[in-house]
């Protein structure tokens, strides 16, 4: 049976990488039992403790988290902002966490994949987001490792991956993500 894999893009724009990116993930994933099914972030509130509760729960945060509670896996396809990881995504983070009874990322499996248009691909947001998913209880793969650098000559316009060797590393992070979920 295919697993429920909830997709997470820190990249807020139209035609961004990243969801270009997840969208050829989305595709290749079939092929090792992944269903890739995007989790909208671009809507939550930043979160806010003194409305986390019952009569100002905002609805994004419910969906958000109702989502992520709801499937056996999740991956975060981001860019790396200023070294780091996007305000947006950081938000999804920090509202699936809380409150704190309820954290929806505790034993999730987690993959990340980060990218860039430079060659670094996304190091800081990738080790960023490690460092508080761990705190989350998160259960993130540690291997193979994904920092899809250059981006921009890397996706075509078609919707796919612009040479075999980019095809491959998705396939093989796929391969092995598919393995640690199960
Ligand atoms: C606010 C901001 C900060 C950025 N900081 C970095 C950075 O630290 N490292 C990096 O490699 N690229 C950085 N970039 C460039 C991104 O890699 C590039 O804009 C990329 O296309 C963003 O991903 P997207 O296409 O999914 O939106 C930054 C871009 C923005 C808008």
């Amino acid at each position: 049976m295919s697993k429920k894999i909830a997709v997470l893009v820190g990249s807020l724009r139209a035609n961004s990488f990243s969801g270009r990116l997840a969208d050829v993930l989305k595709s290749l994933g079939i092929e090792f039992g992944l269903q890739l099914e995007l989790a909208e972030i671009a809507d939550l509130p930043f979160y806010n403790q003194d409305l986390d509760r019952a009569e100002s729960l905002p609805p994004a945060w419910q969906r958000l988290r109702q989502q992520l509670a709801g499937c056996d896996a999740v991956l975060l396809v981001t860019p790396e902002y200023n070294r780091s990881v996007p305000a947006a995504l950081k938000n999804a983070l920090d509202v699936g966490s809380r409150p704190v009874s309820q954290n929806v990322w505790d034993g999730k499996p987690v993959g990340i994949i980060s990218l860039s248009i430079g060659a670094i691909g996304g190091f800081g947001a990738n080790h960023h987001l490690r460092q508080s998913l761990a705190c989350l209880n998160a259960a993130v793969m540690a291997q193979p490792e994904a920092y899809f650098g250059n981006v921009g000559s890397r996706l075509d316009k078609e919707g796919g991956v612009s040479d075999e060797k980019s095809l491959k590393t998705l396939q093989g992070f796929l391969a092995q993500f598919a393995k640690f979920v199960g």
